[in-house]
């Protein structure tokens, strides 16, 4: 979306905010380069929109990004920001905005922060600009979100590992995958890492809930043990966070009273979020950074830089923020009409 009237760009302000994903370092690089290329001054503000909100600012300069596009976490520091719910928290930010005389602002982050970005675009006159960074990949309208990769490939190198245990003791593993809301980790790995079990938001019921995990549970609980007959060795069951009632650890020990099924529980968490971003993240990340400084220049506003089939598109944040895509419909019918019949019946 065009603003009005486009005058010269002098000054962009960025932040890094809600769950940070690996390569949000090699955005802020990228933005930074490219801003410097266009003679444009970076503001960088810190943890978040707490930061906007209370002016905690650095200026970056190319030498503030050198060597850190193979960092994890994010040099301005992430958070989530309850205050930019309230009417109070916006009017601050724009204050901060006005104050330090900022034409653009750009947000690396998930939904939420793009719901505070979309609030504060009614308020201020500037142009704002989203990018996707977060390890959930729940953003629509974008192939990827920066950090995605990283995350699955943590978690598939974590599960590999598992896989050895679980052969060498014959054991059955329930590994919790990260992705409150949304089941593009835990669906990728489950496919990766061929487990036994892929229990996430795309197969598994959420009305009733509690009936459905009854009947789960007495699903589960025969197959293990047909699988355990066959001497199957290992068997990996991965679950959505937030999915179950109880979580991982509440499965285990309900396989353990229902059917005396002994199971580890094993929740992966935070190490998904963390480590040295992957390829794909560290050149995605770099693409929609210089294409963000691009579409300040153009003067666009209140869009998400996206990348699909390749190449780079601007989504409205309305849009990106709808919830309408989910884990790609083949992926998740080859599972269910295919690989989990197939493994059944071969046990
Ligand atoms: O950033 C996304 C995410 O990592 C989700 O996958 C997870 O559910 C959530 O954040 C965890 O949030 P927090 O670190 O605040 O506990």
């Amino acid at each position: 979306m065009q603003k009005d009237s486009i005058h010269p760009i002098k000054r962009i302000a960025i932040l890094t905010s809600g769950g940070d994903a690996p390569g949000m370092n090699a955005a802020i690089r990228a933005i930074v380069i490219a801003a410097q290329h266009y003679q444009i001054t970076v503001v960088g503000f810190c943890a978040g929109f707490n930061g906007l909100i209370d002016d905690v600012h650095v200026l970056l300069n190319v030498k503030d990004v050198s060597h850190i596009i193979h960092k994890g976490g994010t040099i301005l520091k992430s958070a989530r920001c309850p205050a930019m719910t309230t009417a109070l928290g916006i009017a601050q930010a724009t204050n901060t905005l006005l104050k330090e005389k900022i034409d653009a602002l750009i947000v690396i982050g998930g939904d939420g922060s793009f719901a505070g970005l979309i609030a504060l675009q009614e308020q201020w006159p500037g142009q704002v600009i989203g990018i996707p960074g977060t390890i959930d990949n729940d953003i629509d309208g974008t192939d990827f979100t920066i950090g995605f990769s990283t995350a699955i490939n943590t978690a598939i190198a974590a599960i590999d590992k598992i896989r050895d245990t679980a052969e060498a003791f014959e054991r059955i593993f329930i590994v919790e995958l990260m992705g409150r809301h949304s089941g593009h980790i835990t669906f990728n790995v489950g496919i990766a890492c061929a487990a036994e079990q892929i229990i996430s938001f795309e197969n598994f019921a959420t009305i009733n809930q509690r009936v459905a995990e009854q009947e789960k549970l007495l699903s589960l609980a025969k197959e293990i043990k047909l699988a355990q007959t066959n001497r199957h060795a290992s068997y990996i069951i991965v679950i959505a966070e937030n999915l179950w009632h109880g979580g991982a650890a509440t499965l285990a020990q309900q396989l353990q009273t229902v059917a005396n099924i002994d199971c580890t529980a094993c929740i992966l968490g935070h190490i998904q979020r963390g480590g040295s971003p992957v390829a794909k993240d560290r050149i995605l990340a770099t693409k929609m950074g210089v294409a963000a400084v691009q579409a300040v220049m153009a003067g666009q506003s209140n869009i998400m830089i996206a990348e699909q089939n390749n190449t780079i598109a601007h989504i409205a944040l309305q849009t990106a923020i709808m919830h309408h895509e989910g884990v790609s419909e083949s992926l998740v019918q080859a599972q269910e009409n295919i690989l989990a019949l197939t493994a059944q019946r071969l046990c």
